[in-house]
């Protein structure tokens, strides 16, 4: 049978959000941001093993306390240069059979949840390649044309918008992302390189990637509004 196991990358330094402490490790809600993602992936019993990939110099993470998670939370201190890069280091460090599942999870992602979650693993089990959460497009896109003004207009018919968990088998995305180039923003778009087609589930527009300042009160609005 194989296993599902969360592989949460957290080495960025979050520059855009402009603060000084990165950003994973600011507070929402009372607690650190990745602290939201890790619980809800520790919550969910399918999930074996949850490990975060941190930087090498991370000074932040030995100052909380993760106990509540016990033994299903591994850090590991192998980072690298890039997203694609960290999530690498972590395959290779990871006891994991080729056929397990990993469910990649930016930790800049803490409003997953449990129905989204669950969806993505009931869908993509029975896939061969494996599949992403994201969600269908909903505004009109427009190309810039670099100054400031619109180049085109894009047609949104059969545009997704990527998020994350992605959820591949650990041989494959291992394989892909040994091939792919560092700066390759999402798994899914390594796999797609192999000649692959990922399967698309849907997500949240909950489970948005807390990336500019104005984002983490909106962050904070729905962690404490599930409290209630
Ligand atoms: O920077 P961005 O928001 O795209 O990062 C997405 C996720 O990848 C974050 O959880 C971030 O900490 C992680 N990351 C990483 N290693 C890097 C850059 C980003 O683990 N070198």
């Amino acid at each position: 049978m194989s296993r599902y196991i969360a592989l949460v990358p957290a080495a960025g330094t979050g520059s855009r959000m402009g603060t000084e402490i990165p950003k994973q490790y600011g507070l929402l809600a009372g607690k650190p941001m990745i602290h939201h993602a890790i619980g809800a992936l520790c919550s969910c019993s399918r999930i074996e093993r949850v490990y975060v990939v941190l930087s090498p110099s991370d000074a932040h993470w030995d100052g909380y306390d993760w106990s509540e998670f016990g033994e299903r939370l591994y850090p590991l201190k192998v980072g690298g240069e890039t997203r694609a890069l960290s999530v690498m280091n972590g395959l290779k460090e990871i006891d994991a059979d080729s056929r397990d599942w990993v469910l990649v999870h930016d930790a800049a992602r803490p409003c997953i949840d449990h129905d989204s979650l669950s969806r993505l693993m009931d869908e993509v089990s029975g896939e061969d390649v494996g599949g992403l959460l994201a969600l269908p497009v909903a505004d009109t896109l427009k190309r810039e044309d670099g100054r400031g003004r619109v180049l085109e207009t894009v047609p949104r018919s059969h545009l997704w918008q990527a998020q994350t968990p992605q959820m591949f088998r650990h041989g494959m995305l291992q394989d892909a992302l040994s091939k792919a180039p560092k700066e390759q923003t999402d798994e899914a778009g390594a796999v797609e390189a192999l000649g692959f087609f990922p399967r698309l589930v849907q997500g949240s527009p909950s489970n948005f990637k807390v990336t500019w300042p104005q984002d983490r009160e909106i962050a904070e609005l729905i962690l404490t509004s599930r409290r209630c």
